[in-house]
């Protein structure tokens, strides 16, 4: 993925749908960004986004007259819905607010914008925006799940602040991350045509039915390198341990638990270009987990541990290994313990970080140990580093 000053949509026409949502004021920055990445953008906006953002701003911002209306918008043969839809690259509808989303998963199209995304022969995503509580409600989720299904590449929500002062899932993406998405989605990005296969989150190693071992990792890395990878344009796989996160948009998603499981799911998803191993693999599992509940007993309890398979160093050893990354986390001594782990488990690229930085946060300290050395990424939030690690790998390939 590139930084968003580098983003290049050179040649793409892009419809900017805007639908009726406070966050509609930044439906205005991201027509700013899109047009300064070179995209040829033509804003429709839904008679409630006009309450929030005038149809003359989004003028201004895109250079084109803006569409408000099936009506006013036919052309002399009143088919203006579909030669628009028709030439257009990617329909990109943000803000996205919950009862456009439900019109959409039912193919309504009583409007310019509806009409518009249902007659597309291109690619569509949205940015929802939203109340936490709508975005939660079963009917919001139903809807989602449709779309997704029909292919929609769904971008955020961001957690946090929102305009009616709660806080939670629900906010629309920042302009420039909702950028960042587009030229992955558009083909283009210096992984296109490549597949990737990324591990993340914790193991679950089970002790008995209701008992297990697992690790305190949140899934935020490897789910970010994921993002990023899809935002760069590959073709994404993520098998995941545990976790509470959503799917980035555009990625494949396969739910394991233990390490056993996580190994069978990776070799599965072989051949790949590409994989990278952010998953925190429990190192041991219990011998013969118990297939009933273990009765407590004031003698205590030894559980006997065997090592499970090192999937990484596995799929390195393989004769069509892809090209892979390894992360570790440290407690100390990070350069010496990470470039010897690199050599060990014969990798290109390997991402060191110090646990106890790490661990569950949102921000990350990296340091890259390739052939040429040590490549150090200051504090940043994980989504950014996810962000230069993919840039990093592409050029190492390239
Ligand atoms: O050896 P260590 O566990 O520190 O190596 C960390 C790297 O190896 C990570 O990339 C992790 O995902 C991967 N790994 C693995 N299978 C294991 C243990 C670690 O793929 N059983």
């Amino acid at each position: 993925m590139q930084g968003i000053e580098t983003v290049s949509l050179a040649g793409k026409k892009i419809i900017l749908g805007v639908t009726g949502g406070i966050a509609a004021y930044k439906a205005a920055e991201l027509c700013r960004l899109l047009v300064k990445a070179g995209a040829d953008v033509r804003v429709a906006m839904t008679a409630a986004a006009q309450q929030f953002v005038t149809p003359l701003t989004c003028q201004a911002l895109s250079g084109k007259p803006v569409l408000t209306s099936l009506w006013e918008a036919a052309s002399g043969d009143g088919m203006e819905h579909i030669h628009l839809s028709r030439d257009a690259d990617l329909i990109l509808v943000a803000p996205a607010s919950a009862d456009f989303l439900a019109k959409l998963a039912h193919g309504r199209a009583d409007d310019l914008l509806t009409a518009l995304c249902l007659a597309r022969a291109c690619g569509l995503a949205v940015a929802p925006a939203m109340n936490r509580e709508m975005w939660a409600a079963a009917p919001t989720r139903r809807n989602l799940e449709q779309l997704q299904a029909d292919g929609v590449s769904v971008l955020g929500p961001a957690a946090g602040e929102q305009a009616c002062g709660e806080t939670g899932l629900g906010r629309m993406l920042e302009p420039a991350d909702v950028l960042a998405a587009l030229p992955g989605l558009l083909g283009r990005g210096p992984l296109a045509g490549k597949r990737v296969l990324v591990t993340a989150g914790p193991t679950f190693e089970a002790i008995d039915p209701v008992r297990g071992l697992t690790n305190r990792s949140s899934g935020k890395m490897g789910y970010a390198v994921a993002q990023a990878a899809a935002e760069a344009g590959a073709d994404v796989c993520l098998v995941s341990g545990p976790t509470c996160l959503a799917t980035p948009a555009g990625v494949r998603r396969i739910d394991v638990h233990s390490a056993a499981e996580m190994r069978d799911a990776v070799l599965r998803e072989l051949p790949s270009d590409i994989f990278i191993a952010v998953a925190a693999v429990a190192d041991y599992r219990v011998e013969a987990a118990a297939s009933r509940k273990i009765k407590k007993s004031a003698a205590g309890l030894t559980l006997s541990l065997v090592p499970n398979p090192d999937i990484l160093a596995e799929v390195a050893a393989r004769p069509d290994a892809p090209f892979c990354v390894g992360f570790a986390a440290e407690t100390e001594r990070l350069a010496e313990h990470a470039e010897a782990k690199r050599l060990k488990k014969k990798l290109p690229l390997l991402v060191g970080n110090l646990a106890q930085d790490t661990l569950g946060q949102d921000s990350a300290e990296l340091v890259l140990f390739d052939e040429q050395g040590r490549h150090p990424l200051p504090r940043a939030d994980k989504l950014a580093q996810a962000r230069h690690l993919i840039t990093h790998l592409a050029t190492l390939l390239n």
